[in-house]
């Protein structure tokens, strides 16, 4: 198995990332962490601790985060998306993070996916993806991820709301000054319009191959 391979994944909002991520991390036996739940737990600190994300510094909030707040079930709701993004702006919340997403892919390697991950917290990262796809099909992704009703009169309506909602959150996740959402120059894109999930993996799994030899015989590490 590939120990110490680490894998940045990034792309902006419901392209896919996660998704691939899991797969990649499963099929290639490497530990997996989702880094937009750090920016969404700590989201979910301000809103409980009843602070405006928009005006309220949220480092303490950041200090406090350990991986156990990852766990929480309410995470991926709508108010968390703009918190997290809101917070995720704030440059002393991104470098409370620094270290928890370093350290945490240190010991045994890892897959990564996030805004940054192969522009600033792993740089040097063997593998980077960008991970793309047209506004339309990641709003009717995310709309079906959310559990929605395939026979509701105002269907379209409620995608285009939700396309409303990816692309102010692409547009202040690009424009930040500190850390923006954008690819790094040695990372492979893939446009995952056309694709199913699986054949994204199949294509990840061929990049991750010609670049390191894993998984294989000449796969840093292997035993
Ligand atoms: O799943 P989705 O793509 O909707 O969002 P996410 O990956 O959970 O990230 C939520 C928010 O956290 C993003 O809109 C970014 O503002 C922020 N984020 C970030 O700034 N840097 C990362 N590495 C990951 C997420
Ligand atoms: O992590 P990110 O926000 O980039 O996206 P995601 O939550 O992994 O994916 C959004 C949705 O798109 C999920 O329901 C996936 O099953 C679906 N999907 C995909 O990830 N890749 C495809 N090629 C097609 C659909």
């Amino acid at each position: 198995t590939a120990r110490k391979l680490i894998i940045a994944i990034d792309g902006p909002a419901a392209a896919g990332k996660g998704t691939l991520a899991r797969r990649l991390a499963q099929a290639l036996d490497l530990p997996y962490l989702d880094t937009g739940l750090l920016y969404r737990a700590v989201g979910r600190r301000m809103l409980d601790a009843g602070l405006d994300p928009e005006n309220h510094p949220a480092d303490d909030q950041a200090r406090r985060i350990t991986l156990a707040d990852l766990e929480r079930d309410d995470l991926r709701v709508p108010e968390i998306d703009r918190a997290a993004s809101l917070v995720a702006a704030q440059q002393k919340v991104r470098a409370i993070l620094v270290d928890t997403q370093r350290d945490f892919a240190l010991a045994g390697g890892g897959v990564l996916d996030g805004r940054d991950i192969g522009t600033v917290i792993f740089p040097d990262a063997p593998v980077k993806l960008f991970i793309t796809a047209s506004p339309a099909a990641r709003a009717r992704r995310r709309w079906e991820q959310l559990a929605a009703d395939p026979a509701a009169p105002d269907r379209e309506a409620q995608i285009a709301r939700v396309a409303a909602e990816l692309q102010a959150r692409d547009t202040a996740d690009a424009g930040r000054a500190v850390a923006p959402l954008r690819a790094a120059e040695d990372a492979v894109h893939i446009d995952t319009d056309h694709m199913t999930a699986g054949e994204v993996l199949a294509e990840a799994l061929r990049i991750v191959r010609e670049r390191t030899g894993c998984p294989g015989s000449d796969c840093p590490g292997s035993d």
